[in-house]
């Protein structure tokens, strides 16, 4: 615990601090007993140059995490280690199982991506028991003590961005208010799903009370306006009923609160169906198709969370157990599992739009080009 405290101090002074990555140190002796089962964090955990590092990951639900695959190989590889990187695409049993196989495996990290953060207590308590260290990537996982650390963009922030963005362009694109709006969210089972909400309506919501936006089919909670499974077809069913029951006729529809790019371009579709005007349109993750979109006019927003960056710090987490050293930390407080507060490092989300593009893609070697193309 000294060595921790003493961590803390000295980083906190800087705005960061760091944890001890694990419970127990390593041992080589698979049958001694491990005290990782305590579930105390006041020990180092070392793993050896080398070791077997698995990554879990969700469905393909957006380009970022098809990237993330990528990164995961390649930067691991790079480092020395040998990487298991997993997409669990048919569901929830398919990515328990492939963490079981990781720790049969031998996994000194398991990082876990998950498709519902609620549903893998058992699996990672499990790992932890055989002495990994569990970084939650991108997502949080709830209601287990076995979870180290979380390394993540800030979800929170992403929703306020989004929520000001909306704003921004409907005052930019369609004239004085008030305003039609409708709100779309994310997946229930991703623990980001309601922190992106919650951001953004921190920003709406004054704005409905005041009467500045109407959100016309009255649906204003997030489980009347959540997506199951990040699935674009769900997001365009979901808004062609309310194109068809609350915007007969003439009745505008000027903007969308879009918590990704691939649910704002479904949105999109139903829109262009129905025969109504763009709206001002929200997303997430500066997917290429997006961005474009950006660059010509239609879709207003989006957030780019540069996966090399999350990529790179969850790399970096792994070397620093490599080296017996902490995992960087730079949140104690935002991050409650449901039974413990979770350490986080959160990294900083962009908005995007036109105007700013060119500049905030400027060294993404996918996007750079993308936008160059409607320079000048
Ligand atoms: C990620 C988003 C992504 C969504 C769907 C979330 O957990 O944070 O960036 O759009 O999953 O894949």
């Amino acid at each position: 615990m000294k060595r921790q405290l003493t961590g803390l101090i000295a980083l906190t002074a800087v705005g960061m601090a760091a944890i001890a990555g694990c419970s127990s140190e390593r041992t080589d002796d698979a049958a001694a007993p491990s005290a990782a089962t305590t579930g105390g964090s006041d020990a180092t955990v070392c793993i050896e140059p080398g070791s077997v590092i698995g990554v879990a990951l969700p469905q393909k639900t957006s380009e970022n995490w098809v990237l993330a695959e990528d990164l995961f190989n390649t930067g691991l590889t790079d480092a020395g280690y040998e990487a298991i990187v997993q997409f669990a695409n048919s569901g929830v049993t398919e990515q328990q199982n492939q963490i079981d196989s990781m720790v049969e495996r031998g996994a000194k990290v398991i990082v876990v991506g998950a498709i519902d953060g609620s549903q893998l207590g058992s699996q990672l308590e499990n790992a932890k028991a055989s002495g990994a260290t569990i970084l939650a990537y991108d997502r949080l996982v709830k209601n287990t003590e076995a979870v180290d650390a979380y390394i993540a963009f800030d979800n929170y922030q992403v929703g306020v961005l989004q929520g000001t963005a909306l704003l921004e362009g409907l005052a930019a694109r369609k004239g004085d208010g008030p305003y039609n709006i409708e709100l779309i969210a994310g997946s229930p089972d991703d623990a980001n799903a309601t922190p992106f909400f919650e951001g953004a309506m921190s920003v709406l919501q004054p704005k409905i009370d005041d009467g500045t936006l109407t959100v016309v089919s009255g649906q204003t909670t997030f489980e009347q306006v959540a997506t199951q499974g990040w699935k674009a077809e769900n997001a365009q069913k979901r808004m062609d009923t309310v194109l068809a029951g609350s915007y007969a006729g003439d009745v505008k529809l000027d903007g969308i609160l879009s918590p990704n790019d691939t649910l704002a371009r479904a949105a999109l579709t139903a829109v262009e169906q129905a025969g109504k005007d763009v709206p001002v349109i929200t997303g997430q993750d500066s997917e290429v198709e997006s961005v474009k979109s950006i660059m010509e006019g239609v879709q207003y927003s989006t957030i780019y969370k540069d996966t090399r960056e999350l990529v790179a710090q969850t790399i970096a987490s792994i070397d620093a157990l490599a080296s017996c050293g902490d995992i960087p930390i730079n949140d104690t407080e935002q991050y409650d599992n449901g039974v413990k507060i979770v350490p986080a490092f959160l990294l900083t989300p962009k908005i995007v739009t036109q105007d700013n593009a060119a500049d905030t893609y400027a060294e993404d070697p996918t996007l750079g080009p993308v936008v160059a193309e409607y320079a000048g």
